[in-house]
């Protein structure tokens, strides 16, 4: 299956830190944001991604990632001009998705536990598979209600009397009808193309699947100064006590076979002499 990671938008709720930088390059801990999601998509066997960002900010997200062979993943593209929405970013990537079942995460989302991704890509046999997290604060999120057989009732985007506690994490699972579908949507009351409007045809047409994640699994969204900081306190807080790194890519592409020992060698050697050089010579070359 195909990934697309989509990390444009206005990043206006980090301003000024947004002068500086894309809000998806910003610092999580010891790595930029983007690492994170890359990581999400990658330790579920994805391989073929598709980057979304403003024209503005592609140079640098290219820079900073190149064409991802040095971590055996094929990494491509594309500008979205303005920022019209989550489901504008499928319009966008068309000619990536070519009809093809394909995974959506945001680039400000961070995922770490046993999200089982990789099970819903192995086994996808079409419509959209979605995920409810529960949230203390779920108006500021897409929010899911599920019956007591676990049927969707209803979602909603940031509603101001949410229906339940559970929001929707920025990861979807859509097959091909998603472009078409997405490209029928009517922009919002906010002029955006939304997700979660998305979601709702596929629910509409008894073709959405949600899957409500477990307490002990962590997602956090990242597009605040307090997220971003909850983030980088989260992922030091780990790393430290654990010894291990969260979202380390060259470990991942390691360990999912995605490149030889040979070869992460000679890319870790390309390294400066810094601890995250280090981390990868102990954790990955031993
Ligand atoms: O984080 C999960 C939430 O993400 C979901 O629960 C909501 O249903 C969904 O609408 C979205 O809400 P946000 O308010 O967090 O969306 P935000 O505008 O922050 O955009 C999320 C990411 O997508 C962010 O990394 C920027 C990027 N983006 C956003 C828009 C609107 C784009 O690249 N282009 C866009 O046009």
């Amino acid at each position: 299956m195909r990934g697309m990671m989509l990390a444009g938008g206005a990043g206006t709720r980090l301003f000024p830190l947004s002068r500086v930088s894309s809000k998806q390059l910003q610092p999580v801990y010891d790595k930029p944001m983007i690492y994170y999601p890359l990581a999400t998509l990658m330790n579920a066997g994805i391989r073929e991604i598709h980057l979304i960002s403003t024209p503005h900010d592609l140079p640098v997200f290219r820079e900073v990632l190149g064409d991802g062979h040095q971590w055996g993943v094929d990494l491509s593209y594309g500008a979205q001009p303005e920022p019209g929405g989550i489901a504008q970013a499928v319009v966008i990537g068309e000619n990536f998705i070519q009809s093809e079942p394909f995974t959506l995460v945001l680039g400000d989302n961070i995922f770490h536990g046993p999200i089982g991704l990789g099970r819903e890509v192995a086994n996808h046999d079409g419509g959209a598979v979605i995920w409810g997290y529960p949230v203390d604060d779920p108006q500021r999120y897409g929010v899911i209600e599920f019956d007591e057989f676990g049927a969707v009732l209803s979602i909603e985007e940031k509603p101001d009397d949410p229906r339940s506690h559970l929001a929707v994490p920025g990861l979807y699972v859509y097959d091909g009808t998603a472009v078409v579908r997405a490209k029928d949507l009517k922009p919002s009351a906010r002029g955006e193309l939304e997700i979660t409007d998305l979601n709702l045809s596929f629910l509409n047409d008894g073709e959405l699947r949600a899957v409500e994640l477990e307490r002990n699994i962590t997602w956090l969204d990242s597009g605040t100064h307090e997220s971003l900081l909850d983030s980088s306190n989260f992922i030091a807080a780990i790393e430290k006590r654990q010894g291990y790194k969260v979202a380390c890519l060259e470990e991942v592409a390691f360990n999912m076979g995605f490149v030889s020992g040979d070869e992460i060698a000679h890319t870790i050697e390309a390294m400066p002499r810094s601890p995250y050089r280090s981390y990868c010579e102990r954790a990955i070359l031993g």
